[in-house]
């Protein structure tokens, strides 16, 4: 071979080396950052199912692009703003990817339909609030786990939510409306009588959300809640089951913070970890979102060092930043002023 075209092949593999690492790979950045909500086969979890293909006929690219991009504040689906345009594009190819044979439509997302809002407020709140909410806050739990309610198989999405409006267009909204999404609860309301008008009006209410106000993220600073006590760790520890009890939960254990680090003679004694429960709780906070079960049951951490003892527990309210989850930050907050409460009762 002349030594001309060994080059020319040598730089020809090289060049396909380095586009085969530049170019992202939608499959695994799928797998990275949704598959764990929407399942890898995008048949859902704790996000609503993308492979369903009454779904994919009904939204452009632009939509999707623009869900990864904005998220959906306070409704569990995050904002991926550190990821590229490329890499973005490349998940939007991955989840078509999904649902094979499928031909999206196109919509023109500049266009601004028009109709009267007052009858669109009207109209949705006979047709659409019973799963949508009265306001548009969307159906209460994830997805479709068991943290929904059971009479539908899979979870509204909100509405009002900035990330959506952000996402959809009107022509967007007009046709979902439309056409519906076969295989979810979502029905085809033109089927159902719905003229074209009352269409209209249906989405100019929809749009007039954007008004509202929109959900924050709790702002908190400290991830712990720390109180001293003035009695002794012994003391300490029998005031924090009582204050427990009396708040309703169930002492589960008590142990050392040490157990099963080191050998029995060598664990300190002098930090011990109560946990505690109440089942109602815990229930309401996994129909909220089956990830809380991360922090709990509930525990306080009680610490003697040089002769002053402290309670420490985890902050709920600061855990709930993570979740992007506006039910979950309610919770979180009565789970905290708990927190307090007890620990208040057991140190005073
Ligand atoms: C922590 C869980 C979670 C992760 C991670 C997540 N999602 Fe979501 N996603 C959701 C939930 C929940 C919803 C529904 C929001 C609602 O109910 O209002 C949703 C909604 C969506 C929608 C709108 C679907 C529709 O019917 O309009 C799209 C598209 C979407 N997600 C794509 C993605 C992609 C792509 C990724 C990864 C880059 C991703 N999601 C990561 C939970 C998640
Ligand atoms: C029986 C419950 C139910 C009713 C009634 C209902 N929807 Fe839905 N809607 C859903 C569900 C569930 C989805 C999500 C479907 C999916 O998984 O793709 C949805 C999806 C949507 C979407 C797309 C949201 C997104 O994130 O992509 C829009 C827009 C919408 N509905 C508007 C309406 C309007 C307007 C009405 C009243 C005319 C209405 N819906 C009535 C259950 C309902």
């Amino acid at each position: 071979m002349p030594g001309t075209l060994k080059l020319k092949i040598a730089l020809l593999l090289l060049i396909a080396t380095f586009s085969a690492i530049a170019a992202p790979r939608g499959d695994v950045l799928y797998e990275k950052n949704c598959g764990a909500c929407h399942g890898l086969d995008g048949s859902g979890g704790v996000g609503i199912p993308l492979s369903l293909p009454s779904f994919q006929a009904s939204v452009d690219d632009n939509f999707l692009f623009s869900t990864i991009r904005h998220g959906r504040p306070g409704r569990v689906m995050p904002a991926f703003k550190a990821l590229g345009d490329a890499q973005v594009n490349a998940i939007v190819r991955h989840i078509r990817s999904l649902a094979p044979g499928i031909k999206p439509v196109t919509f023109d997302n500049k266009k601004v339909i028009s109709g009267n809002v007052t009858n669109g407020k009207k109209l949705y709140s006979e047709n659409c609030a019973q799963c949508h909410g009265a306001n548009g806050e969307g159906g209460h739990g994830t997805g479709v786990t068991f943290s929904r309610p059971r009479d539908l198989p899979i979870i509204a999405p909100a509405l009002n939510n900035g990330g959506f409006l952000a996402a959809a267009s009107d022509e967007m909204i007009r046709h979902t409306i439309t056409h519906g999404r076969r295989g979810t609860p979502m029905q085809a309301f033109g089927r159902k009588g719905q003229n074209e008008a009352e269409i209209n009006d249906i989405v100019t209410y929809i749009r007039s959300f954007e008004h509202a106000k929109h959900w924050e993220p709790i702002a908190v600073d400290e991830a712990t809640i720390s109180m001293e006590s003035s009695y002794s760790l012994e003391e300490t520890i029998d005031n924090l089951h009582r204050a427990a009890i009396g708040k309703n939960f169930k002492i589960i254990r008590t142990q050392n913070l040490e157990d099963g680090m080191f050998p029995e003679e060598e664990q300190s004694k002098h930090s011990v970890i109560v946990y505690f429960c109440n089942f109602s709780f815990v229930n309401r906070a996994i129909n909220i979102d089956p990830r809380v079960g991360l922090f709990l049951p509930c525990r306080i951490t009680v610490s003697e060092r040089d002769g002053i003892v402290t309670l420490t527990s985890i902050n709920p309210r600061y855990l709930s930043r993570f979740y992007n989850n506006s039910e979950l930050d309610t919770a979180c907050s009565e789970m905290y002023d708990i927190y307090v409460d007890i620990m208040e009762e057991a140190t005073l």
